[in-house]
């Protein structure tokens, strides 16, 4: 699509804080109308201070927003705005406004704003090198992120107080890049809860050793980056693993294969779509000792009690809700899969010989066979893992579609309540 339609008709709504860089604000507005997006502009009291609302109000060719008590005119009013944007923009953001969201503090316009808001927000920080590296500040960038807050992150260079450093709003090509790439992704999974498990699980034999297996959680977690750019609202929860979530998705870590499914009873409720990628131990041993077990010459043995079987578990009450699982498997792929697919009362289920050099465990690709509850059986060529998660997540929009469902998340806002 060409840059100008993409833009086209956006409703974007920018807010401008109290940073040196704010005058910076007008230029990213002139960027933004050139390209025909509707820019509405809501400053902060302290924005007000580094340039004025009239020059925004010119350049956007819409009133400025400043206060969140005015007279009630024709105009729209900030609830009107933040449900009919299409993106929320907040550039340049101090360390302040990311600190308030973070804890939802909402006291004045733009604040109120983002709380109210169910569109993708992007932040743009700009601010002293001190301040970047403040670790209270990256922990509140962090939660925010979490929540599902983009941030795009701020340069290397000349700051007001005339040093070097990081922390210099990103360059306005930049920013419009970012703008255009989160009104790009695709939407077909927005306003869709997923919740999507990964990784191996670890079973306890004393507090030193344990049972695991070979997954690396690259599978799940490639799920979980896609239905996120997909526009869902993903809850990822994983065994150990030294991958870093993917940005935007909210991320729940777990050991054992009994905390992964306490978590996912606690999580399923809340969601539309489960996809089930983790590698859940069918075996936990039965004690777990404390402390370390002695090494003996006569060897040791484990009694192991069999774990709950997450995914049947789950099938058994899912209602309407679209199940996916997985099935790792060494001989008879489609007949095992499709036997459990029928078991668990999955719609879908993706099968991987892993024996298979180029699939299964620890890799980055995966050769993946998707059969359906309607038997249809598709063997896709050896692919990165993204991809096979973009065709899966792909396969389940069809089914959501199909089934014409209403997500239960419809009225769960973009920004997630902390529990
Ligand atoms: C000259 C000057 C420049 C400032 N520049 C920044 C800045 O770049 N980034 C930042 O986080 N705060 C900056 N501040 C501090 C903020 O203006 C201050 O924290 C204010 O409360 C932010 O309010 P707001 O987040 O509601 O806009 C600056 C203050 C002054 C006086």
């Amino acid at each position: 699509m060409p840059e100008t339609d993409l833009l086209k008709g956006k409703r974007i709504i920018l807010g401008i804080t109290g940073s040196i860089a704010a005058y910076k604000a007008a230029e990213i507005t002139r960027e933004l109308i050139k390209r025909e997006a509707q820019v509405y502009v809501v400053m902060t009291k302290a924005a007000t201070h580094f340039i004025s609302p009239l020059t925004l109000q010119t350049l956007s060719g819409n009133p400025v927003i400043t206060e969140l008590f005015y007279e009630r005119g024709p105009q729209e009013t900030h609830i009107d705005l933040a449900s009919r944007n299409d993106l929320l923009l907040i550039a340049p953001a101090t360390a302040n406004i990311i600190g308030k969201i973070s804890t939802g503090i909402a006291d004045d316009i733009l604040t109120t704003l983002v709380l109210a808001t169910t569109s993708p927000i992007l932040m743009a920080p700009a601010m002293n090198e001190k301040m970047y590296y403040n670790s209270i500040f990256k922990e509140n960038m962090e939660k925010l992120a979490r929540y599902g807050v983009e941030f795009i992150e701020p340069e290397y260079g000349e700051l007001s107080c005339g040093k070097k450093g990081m922390g210099r709003l990103a360059s306005i090509s930049k920013i419009i890049e970012a703008v255009k790439t989160a009104l790009k992704r695709r939407k077909d999974l927005s306003g869709k809860r997923i919740l999507v498990t990964a990784g191996p699980t670890q079973e306890p034999i004393d507090e030193v050793r344990y049972i695991a297996n070979r997954s690396s959680a690259k599978m799940g977690f490639a799920l979980a980056r896609a239905a996120y750019e997909m526009g869902g609202k993903v809850i990822l929860i994983s065994g150990p693993t030294l991958l870093k979530p993917p940005l935007g998705v909210e991320f729940i870590q777990i050991r054992t294969a009994l905390e992964m499914y306490e978590a996912v009873k606690e999580r399923f409720k809340e969601v539309d779509i489960g996809i089930f990628a983790a590698a859940v131990a069918d075996f936990h041993p039965s004690k777990a000792h404390r402390g370390k077990i002695k090494k003996e010459e006569k060897g040791l043995v484990v009694e192991l009690t069999p774990n709950p079987d997450i995914l049947k578990e789950i099938g058994k009450d899912k209602g309407s809700k679209i199940l996916v699982g997985f099935a790792a498997e060494v001989e008879d792929l489609i007949a095992n899969a499709s036997l459990k697919l029928k078991e668990k009362n999955l719609d879908m289920i993706v099968a991987n010989r892993i024996s298979e050099e180029g699939a299964g465990f620890e890799v980055d690709t995966n050769i993946v066979t998707i059969i359906s509850k309607e038997e249809a059986i598709e063997k896709l060529p050896q692919l990165s893992k993204d991809e096979v998660a973009r065709l899966i997540l792909k396969k389940v929009v069809d089914m959501v579609e199909a089934a014409g469902f209403e997500p239960v998340t419809s009225s769960v806002r973009r920004m997630r309540s902390p529990n």
